[in-house]
């Protein structure tokens, strides 16, 4: 198991209080799986994601990370495990604006201690693979947001990461755009890099193999909806047997 947690709670202090922002959250994630998760502004998905990924620590409860427990492990450590497991993508890409195509893809390498001849090389690589190789030297303001998330998605992988983790990474771009990072999505997840990515549209989520929901810090394989829709379907049959009509104008589908 890649991501195992179980009981998860973040707190934040406000003011004299705590703020609760994740609620007993379990999640597993195995290595090859592409889960989605969705939810409303404000419902704990970054803080999530940066739990997942090690930026930020869990108030309580465990998490192990392909097997181990972080928790108490220093900054230094934590770094050290972030590079080599993990690539992020963000949805304001946060690309260096000095530095070419070819740098900010090559920079977790530096950080990781590749030699300078191997880094160019890989970062070359990991362009050519994201459709860029007429850009490599272009820097960030000299290309579009959907080449700039391209890029990002280069540094993300550059390192060869088991888990890429993505918070609305379609959020600053247009549809055609958003589906061919979706297209990338899909072809690093067929070559087993492990995906977890939040956003806010039902159509990038559904490109996913999995879908969970996050409402007010609670997640959930459900989506509230359904479960109310489950549990008043059973409260009509356990007090008046009717009939049930079919509606069929809902729309939903389980694909
Ligand atoms: N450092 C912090 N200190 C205090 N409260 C925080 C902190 N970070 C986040 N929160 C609170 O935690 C809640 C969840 O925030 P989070 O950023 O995880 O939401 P989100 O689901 O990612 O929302 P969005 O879709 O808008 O990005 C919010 O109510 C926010 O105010
Ligand atoms: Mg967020």
């Amino acid at each position: 198991m890649l991501v195992e947690m179980k009981d998860i709670c973040k707190d934040y202090p406000q003011g004299k209080e705590t703020v609760r922002v994740l609620k007993d959250v379990c999640l597993q994630v195995e290595e090859g799986d592409y889960l989605a998760i969705m939810g409303p502004s404000g419902s704990g998905k970054t803080t999530l994601m940066n739990v997942i990924g090690c930026l930020d620590v869990q108030t309580s409860g465990d998490y192990l990370l392909d097997g181990e427990d972080l928790l108490g492990a220093g900054s230094n450590r934590l770094a050290e495990v972030r590079n080599r497991l993990i690539g992020f993508v963000f949805q304001s890409f946060y690309l260096l604006p000095k530095l070419n195509a070819i740098d900010n893809v090559a920079l977790p390498l530096m950080y990781a201690g590749v030699p300078k001849k191997e880094r160019r090389e890989r970062a070359v690589e990991a362009l050519k693979t994201m459709g860029l190789e007429d850009r490599m030297t272009f820097r960030p303001n000299q290309l579009s947001g959907g080449q700039c998330q391209r890029v990002a998605i280069a540094r993300a992988i550059v390192g060869k990461p088991k888990l890429l983790l993505a918070d609305e990474p379609t959020g600053a771009l247009d549809t055609a755009s958003g589906n061919q990072i979706m297209d990338i999505f899909d072809r690093l997840n067929a070559d087993g890099t492990t995906i977890i990515m939040i956003t806010h549209e039902q159509a990038i989520a559904d490109r996913a193999k999995h879908i969970h929901y996050i409402r007010d810090g609670v997640l959930s394989a459900q989506k509230e909806d359904e479960t109310e829709k489950a549990e008043a379907a059973g409260r009509e049959t356990e007090e008046e047997p009717l009939p049930s009509a079919p509606t069929g104008e809902d729309g939903e589908t389980d694909a």
